[in-house]
């Protein structure tokens, strides 16, 4: 696996230094709320998992899968969630969407949509990673860690056919391993 590894582009230290000032500013934010945060799988685990464990608040966390459908190549939002609790209690929390990367948006807005949808009053973002130059619909994250350029990255959750969520840190990976040029695989 790390011989795949092209470079480190945020390295363990970094990536702690951020957490930190993030969760600083989210306990400023939503101190004496009734906190949830929904955790969109999988990429979120590892980043979600080290932020909550930052927060001194009362929260509770929740996990939602979403699946795009679109035209067969580009999802076009409509996105089905499926939760994990029986009991999931949404209306008058405020909720912290969290993800690991903001790419296009499409998940991110399809996601949040529905929620309000379904009767939460407000949705805040936070992202791990932000792709700015990749947004295709109008959405900017609330909260996030680092903006990235558009080079395919790993790590912290992020993954490639699978794989490398496992790293502690985010990288890019060998062109030869993905067969491609230094922007997205195909
Ligand atoms: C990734 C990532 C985001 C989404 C971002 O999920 O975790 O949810 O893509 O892309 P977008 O902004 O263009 O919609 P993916 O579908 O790869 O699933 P995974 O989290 O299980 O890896």
């Amino acid at each position: 696996m790390l011989e795949d590894i092209d470079r480190i582009l945020i390295d363990e230290e970094t990536i702690r230094r951020e957490l930190r000032r993030l969760a600083a500013e989210l306990v400023k934010s939503f101190k004496g709320r009734d906190l949830l945060v929904v955790a969109v799988l999988k990429g979120s685990c590892v980043f979600a998992s080290d932020l909550i464990r930052l927060l001194p608040l009362p929260l509770s966390l929740e996990f939602l899968a979403a699946s795009s459908y679109g035209d067969g190549t580009e999802s076009r939002g409509t996105v089905s969630l499926r939760f994990f609790s029986d009991d999931l209690r949404l209306a008058g929390r405020s909720i912290l969407l969290v993800d690991d990367i903001l790419d296009t948006g499409r998940t991110l807005k399809a996601v949040k949509d529905r929620l309000l949808e379904m009767g939460v009053d407000a949705v805040k973002t936070c992202v791990f990673l932000d792709k700015a130059a990749r947004r295709a619909v109008d959405l900017q994250a609330d909260f996030r860690c680092f903006e990235v350029e558009d080079v395919f990255v790993v790590g912290y959750g992020l993954d490639y056919a699978g794989r490398y969520r496992n790293l502690p840190y985010i990288a890019s990976l060998r062109p030869e391993v993905y067969g491609g040029t230094s922007e997205n695989p195909a």
